[in-house]
């Protein structure tokens, strides 16, 4: 785990020395859980958009985009009900004066335990050797049966508590556990509240009398607003969908891990409006090809599972998430929900106007049902950053930190070097730029050995460099070196944009999804 974290904490500070991620408002001593992407940063967070928008828009006939405003109706937040639900419980240590949210005090607990039983399975397997039977171990040690009771029966109480929304439950597992501030060390708790995540501002002059607005929460009600507009002037006929990606903010109390939980944070969301009664056909669709297009990165299939919900919010009536095995365990990425027809039946019930589809082919006029793919593009891009990050060890005891991103996602495709600057190369090199620049990210670098060349393209992931050198002068060739092989083949420069395109096109990467 301490190694884990070790590599956590490398990643972060490469994502930072090589313009991927910056703390926001830096030179003021940052703000908390915000961030700013950097040049190589905002380049890959658009392609892997990119990736996102062609895949749903460009593939499915049936699904288009908008782009809504981040403000709208105050209404709108009461009738999803994000104003009444949409809440963190929370609790503060008297004597550190910190602020926690109760559940991830007790989930940490929980994770305590499980790692206790884990320290004790992984202490038996040394002892036992190739003789070590796991599930034998697991179902006898006395003492892992111990952890294990006591990790269920509360782990049994905190989901009663949590889905009783019972406030007083929760503090008294935190008394009841000893749990204790990590600041302080106390056990001096207050009681637990409710907190709001949306953030709040004032629309309009307060003498003209101000409305109270909220900064979207998430994207989705943008779409569930608009689904009459689209609807109607795309004449779009059932099932079909609809997609967004935009910001949203949530005034999270527990922001940690870096760009996994922020207050500021863009999501890519699409509502698949269908009709009643199937559901769950078109939800375990969208499960399906929601993974596929994740495990079309090549990131490795090992690296994700679905964790499908057993308690269900009031209005779903199925819900899964997609997890990836970050450096601090398997964690949400995407969620799936099958949301049924509350939010457009709840629309159409605070605003008054009918939301209704009449559909043609059953004769019947309803209220559409929906299946819902949610995405944190910021989750994502840390999904990304944490799979193709590798410090290699090379033949002759040298190492290099390489980003094995996937090449349709890199931020540059290629870098072009000059051997040398002078004898006319950097000019030949010019040429060879100004020709892919149209078609690729393309840099020029001619400050440098060549080595420390390539280690710097190597560590912001750009699949191609091409070097020009005396040869090429002569025959037009020049040496194509690939970032994950550190292979070098003799080219012609007229082969360039075909070798450089089948690696890197996105559309390569959109035809995997059949
Ligand atoms: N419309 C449904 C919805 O918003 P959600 O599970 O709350 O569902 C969907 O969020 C996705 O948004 C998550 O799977 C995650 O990737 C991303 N997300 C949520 N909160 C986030 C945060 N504070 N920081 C970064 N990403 C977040």
């Amino acid at each position: 785990m301490a190694q884990q974290d070790d590599v956590f904490k490398k990643i972060v500070s490469h994502a930072k020395e090589y313009g991927f991620v910056f703390p926001s408002s830096e030179i003021y001593d940052g703000l908390s859980a915000v961030y700013d992407y950097g040049q190589n940063g905002v380049e890959l967070k658009n392609n892997i958009k990119r990736y996102w928008w062609d895949a749903m828009t460009l593939l499915h006939e049936n699904i288009v985009g908008i782009d809504s405003a981040i403000f709208m109706h105050p209404t709108i937040w009461k009738a999803s009900g994000h104003v009444d639900a949409f809440n963190d419980p929370l609790i503060d240590n008297r004597d550190s004066k910190k602020r926690y949210r109760a559940d991830v005090l007790i989930e940490e607990q929980i994770a305590k335990i499980d790692d206790k039983i884990s320290k004790e399975v992984a202490k038996a397997a040394k002892r036992f050797g190739d003789a070590f039977d796991e599930g034998q171990f697991r179902a006898t040690n006395a003492r892992v049966l111990e952890y294990q009771a006591h990790r269920d029966a509360l782990h049994e109480r905190f989901s009663q508590a949590m889905n009783d929304n019972d406030l007083e439950g929760l503090r008294q597992i935190i008394i009841d556990e000893a749990i204790v501030c990590p600041i302080s060390g106390t056990k001096n708790w207050t009681e637990v509240r409710q907190f709001n995540l949306m953030f709040k501002t004032e629309m309009g002059s307060t003498a003209d009398g101000s409305m109270t607005v909220y900064l979207r929460p998430e994207t989705a009600q943008g779409i569930f607003v608009n689904y009459l507009n689209v609807q109607k002037t795309g004449r779009m006929r059932i099932p079909f969908g609809i997609a967004q990606i935009g910001k949203a903010f949530r005034n999270e109390i527990v922001a940690r891990q870096f760009i996994f939980r922020m207050r500021e944070f863009e999501q890519m969301e699409m509502q698949f409006f269908v009709r009643p009664g199937e559901e769950l056909k078109w939800f375990n669709q969208w499960k399906e090809w929601r993974l596929m297009w994740h495990k079309a990165l090549g990131l490795g299939d090992e690296k994700y599972r679905y964790h499908d919900h057993e308690k269900l919010a009031h209005y779903a009536n199925a819900a899964t998430d997609i997890e990836f095995r970050m450096p601090f365990g398997f964690k949400e990425v995407e969620g799936i929900h099958s949301r049924t027809n509350f939010d457009l039946s709840q629309h159409e019930k605070f605003s008054g106007k009918k939301i209704q589809y009449f559909d043609p082919e059953i004769n019947e006029s309803y209220t559409p049902y929906v299946i819902e793919t949610s995405i944190g593009v910021d989750r994502m891009f840390l999904s990304v950053l944490c799979s193709s990050y590798e410090e290699e060890q090379l033949p002759g005891g040298d190492t290099r930190v390489v980003l094995h991103l996937p090449a349709p996602l890199a931020p540059v495709k290629c870098a072009v070097l000059p051997l040398v600057r002078k004898d006319g190369l950097p000019e030949k090199a010019r040429e060879i730029v100004d020709d892919l620049k149209f078609d690729f990210a393309t840099h020029y670098e001619e400050k440098d050995a060549i080595g420390k060349r390539y280690r710097r393209q190597d560590a912001i992931g750009t699949p191609y460099c091409i070097t020009v050198d005396h040869q090429t002068l002569e025959d037009n060739t020049v040496t194509l070196r690939e970032r994950d092989t550190m292979e070098q083949h003799r080219v012609a420069i007229a082969d360039l944009h075909k070798l450089i395109h089948e690696r890197v096109s996105l559309s390569s990467l959109l035809r995997k999804l059949k």
